[in-house]
């Protein structure tokens, strides 16, 4: 069985990156934990380089592994880049280990944002993507009923709290930190420091994409989210009718003004399918929300049918992607989950909202510049 004492011995043989000395030596080792023969390390470096980051990550995964880790997970916090752009409003990241964001809303309440979080984030992780689900609905946290945990409390790791794991998803919510059916009255500020606190205290891993699901409209916990990371991309959640509609359109003028790329709007409740007859009927409508999609220059990212399914496996916490795999709203929801990874992966070419990752190291440790010399065969 691993300890800590031999986690560290061999740490003090990872070399920061361009340096003699040791991560241990130079005091940025921040965090060890292991359970299982599972470790995980935080550490906290000065320099902001993407390179410098992974060259490090890399090097503690090796090592690691060599004294019999199955599994090691690292974060590693780095300041700011100087000259980062972020779509993030404040420029700010509170979790930069976190490749995408994925903020999802909607103008109305109900209308099924929950479901189609839940949903997306398992056929993403089906699709091999590593996951998060932060449940920013301070006010009324549906995520862990969604997900069959409700009254399981996270595991607390000294000052931060571990994600529960489930369905191949890291999830967090309010919904798992307070009692069960405590109910609260949120202030603005107090919002905002939950959001905030669910971003920076929660130990997720380096995921390729953390969904976050909001509460209906446009309020404190939009502001506060799209001021605290650099958001890739929103989604917006509708139903068919017109007035869904009206308000749908608020909620995407929210994500423009949040200078907020779109990868779509999610038609939920777009038809029916009669469990009997597998024939589809119109309820509240179908097909209404792509002249919308056209004026925002964004897709129609799915049309999920009301299906019954859908409802008892939110009720029964068993999502229908993960327990219905063959049904006719699972393949929706796993090929809505390829358009959005499409949109992510061009926002970032782009350059767009994760580009701290794929910024120009600039010289601050030396390391852009001495590396431009050498390619260029100047000399110096
Ligand atoms: N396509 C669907 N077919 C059947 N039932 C659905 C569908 N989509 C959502 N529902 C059900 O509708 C209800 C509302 O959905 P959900 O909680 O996801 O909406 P929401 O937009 O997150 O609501 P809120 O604004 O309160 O957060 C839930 O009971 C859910 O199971
Ligand atoms: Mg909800």
């Amino acid at each position: 069985m691993l300890n800590k004492e031999d986690v560290l011995e061999r740490l003090k043989d990872v070399k920061y990156p361009g340096f003699e000395k040791d991560i241990v030596a130079f005091g940025f080792v921040k965090d060890i934990e292991v359970k299982d023969d599972n470790v995980f390390i935080e550490v906290d470096i000065v320099s902001s380089s993407p390179e410098v980051a992974g060259e490090l990550k890399a090097d503690i995964v090796k090592k690691v592994t060599l004294v019999g880790a199955k599994r090691v997970d690292v974060v590693v916090k780095q300041p700011k880049a100087p000259t980062q752009k972020s779509n993030s409003q404040s420029g700010k990241n509170m979790a930069p280990h976190i490749k995408n964001f994925v903020m999802v809303s909607s103008g109305k309440g109900g209308v099924g944002k929950t479901t189609t979080t839940v949903n997306l984030a398992i056929a993403l992780a089906s699709q091999g993507k590593k996951v998060g689900l932060l449940d920013a609905d301070i006010y009324g946290p549906n995520v862990p009923r969604m997900m069959g945990v409700v009254g399981s409390g996270p595991e607390i790791v000294g000052q931060k709290v571990k994600p529960i794991l489930v369905y191949g998803v890291e999830m967090m919510s309010m919904g798992s930190l307070m009692e069960e059916g405590q109910s609260l009255i949120w202030r603005g500020a107090m919002v905002m420091k939950a959001i905030e606190q669910l971003l920076k205290d929660i130990l997720w891993s380096d995921l390729d994409v953390l969904f976050i699901d909001m509460p209906p409209g446009t309020g404190d916990a939009q502001l506060t989210l799209a001021q605290s990371v650099p958001v890739t991309a929103g989604i917006c959640v509708t139903t068919p009718q017109q007035v869904a509609l009206d308000d749908t359109e608020r909620s995407l003028d929210m994500f423009q003004k949040l200078h907020i790329p779109i990868a779509g709007i999610m038609e939920n409740m777009s038809g029916f399918i009669c469990p009997e007859t597998n024939k589809e009927y119109d309820i509240f409508g179908k097909g209404t929300t792509a002249p919308l999609a056209k004026k925002f220059n964004t897709q129609v990212i799915g049309e999920i049918p009301i299906e019954p399914a859908v409802r008892e496996g939110g009720d029964a916490g068993k999502p229908v992607v993960f327990f219905k795999p063959e049904s006719e709203t699972a393949k929706r929801f796993q090929e809505s989950a390829k358009k959005l990874w499409i949109v992510i992966e061009k926002v970032n070419e782009e350059g767009g909202a994760n580009n701290e990752a794929i910024q120009p190291t600039i010289g601050v440790d030396g390391g852009a510049s001495a590396s431009a010399c050498s390619t260029s065969g100047c000399g110096h």
